[in-house]
């Protein structure tokens, strides 16, 4: 059940965007001693759940990753920094866009690391899917995001019907099996 819905008066991308900052530490190391992905990934899921709840005011879920880069391995020691911002609201989902940098705290070199996007839902304190105000793009770059992200949804629906549509054959399938 839906709690309300999508409150009229939009928000500006500005008002949630966020940062995240941590150190890459050796706790934090794969085998062959850069940071391991699971923690990258771990990190763009808390920032991108930062712009979300920060944007909805709500509690968020995480429900889909649909893309993530790693393009350059970061090093321990290194500044880890994460940039989110919430790129389009649907109705209770929006996608958030997070871009991962690492700067070297020696050199002040900075690099663009990692880039993601995900879907969060907002809940109300029942638990249930509430209804998020829009978000007000304010830059040419905010409204190629906000007009990306609508094509984005298409794409993720249509995998997210395939996907649904061959467990529906895989359920049908084990069900004649055990009747043979
Ligand atoms: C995410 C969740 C609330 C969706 O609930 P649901 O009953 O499947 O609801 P619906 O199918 O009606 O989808 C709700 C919204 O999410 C969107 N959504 C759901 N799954 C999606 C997916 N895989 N990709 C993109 N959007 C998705 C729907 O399009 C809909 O958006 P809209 O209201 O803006 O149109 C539910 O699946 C859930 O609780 N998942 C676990 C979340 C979790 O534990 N995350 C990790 C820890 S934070």
């Amino acid at each position: 059940m839906l709690l309300e819905m999508t409150p009229a008066e939009g928000r500006p991308v500005r008002d949630s965007a966020s940062t995240l900052s941590e150190i890459a530490l050796p706790n934090d190391a794969n085998p062959l001693g850069t940071l391991f992905g699971g923690k990258l990934m771990q990190w763009v899921d808390m920032a991108a759940a930062l712009a979300a709840s920060r944007h909805a005011r709500r509690h968020v879920v995480t429900a889909a990753v649909d893309y993530m880069t790693f393009l350059q391995p970061v090093r321990i020691g290194q500044l880890v920094v994460l940039k989110s911002s919430v790129n389009r609201v649907f109705r209770t989902s929006m996608e958030v866009g997070v871009k991962v940098f690492v700067e070297d705290l020696t050199s002040g070199d900075v690099k663009h690391v990692s880039s993601a996007y995900l879907t969060f839902v907002a809940l109300d304190g029942e638990r249930t899917r509430a209804g998020i105000p829009q978000v007000v793009p304010e830059t040419p770059e905010e409204h190629l995001r906000f007009q990306e992200a609508g094509e984005r949804r298409q794409h993720r629906l249509d995998m997210r019907a395939r996907a649904v549509e061959r467990d529906r054959v895989a359920a049908e399938a084990a069900v004649r099996q055990g009747e043979k």
